[in-house]
């Protein structure tokens, strides 16, 4: 197989940009961090069926990584992610260096205002400035017709969806499922990082979610429903709970006593060990 065509730089990444829309193609754009799993990769395939060219970035962008966190040894092996990519039908990779995406004098950050401060961003303040500036800069630079990101960050999905509004930006943005390892483990990238031991407890998270699920739509209250799924993360061996809220699907907004008849999203992020795992579930 001939090994995937790879960019590095926004001239590059332009000029065949520019050669696909004269041949009137439509475009879809894929940003990820690399270290891809299946779930990425059904990302590109989903894109693959919306568009008729598809790029896929790669950058381990380091504004959405606080000083105590894991750039430094955030999987990375392009050679992996790039045949990957090529097999799940992805027609360019886009692999920036860090200088041509932030060179000297950078000085812009994109700050989405709605809910960016609760949930991800009580834990990681900076977080969601870093990703909304980046993908930012990969939306304008590529300039795609759809884009697409996994659910499995829903409140990253819903800051990319309020930022593209607020700036008039031309892209669709398409939310992608959650894909989940067979007992239930949403796939992640950091999943790298669990024991064996750890990795049996993992798939408590999405047993509490789905369990909280159960309980919302049977008419329990919010805080108890948030209550008992953090209990039992806890009790299934987890470290820490840094959240487990129910929320309004739509506008991520707290619903109150009472609220069944929205639709809803129950979004945790717990600790195990060295691992900080997220997930989601609709209601
Ligand atoms: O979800 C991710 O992998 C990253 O946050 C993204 C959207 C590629 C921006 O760096």
């Amino acid at each position: 197989m001939t090994p995937l065509p790879t960019v590095r730089t926004i001239a590059e990444l332009r000029r065949r940009i520019t050669a696909w829309r004269a041949d009137d193609a439509r475009i879809a754009l894929v940003p990820t961090m690399g270290a891809l799993h299946d779930g990425h990769l059904s990302l590109i395939r989903l894109a693959r069926s919306r568009a008729t060219r598809v790029v896929a970035s790669l950058f381990v962008n380091p504004t959405q990584f606080a000083p105590t966190e894991d750039f430094q040894s955030y999987p990375r092996n392009e050679v992996r992610d790039a045949t990957l990519l090529k097999a799940a039908g992805c027609d360019l990779l886009y692999a920036p260096d860090p200088d041509e995406m932030y060179p000297d004098g950078f000085a812009t950050t994109v700050t989405v205002a709605a809910e960016t401060t609760s949930l991800e961003g009580a834990v990681r303040p900076d977080h969601f400035a870093g990703v909304a500036t980046v993908v930012a800069k990969l939306l304008i630079q590529a300039a795609p017709d759809l884009a697409v990101f996994g659910e499995k960050d829903y409140q990253q999905l819903h800051v990319i969806r309020r930022l593209t509004a607020d700036l008039n930006l031309a892209v669709e943005i398409i939310g992608a499922p959650i894909v989940r390892d067979s007992d239930g483990l949403a796939l992640s990238s950091r999943n790298a990082y669990l024991s064996a031991s750890e990795r049996l407890i993992a798939p408590g998270l999405h047993r509490a979610l789905e369990a909280a699920a159960a309980a919302l739509r049977a008419g329990m209250d919010v805080a108890e429903v948030e209550a008992e799924a953090i209990g039992s993360v806890l009790g299934a061996g987890f470290d820490a709970v840094d959240y487990i809220e129910v929320r309004s699907a739509d506008r991520l907004a707290r619903m109150g006593p009472g609220a069944h008849d929205s639709a809803a999203r129950i979004l945790a992020a717990a600790r195990l060990g060295r691992t900080r795992l997220l997930d989601n579930i609709h209601v």
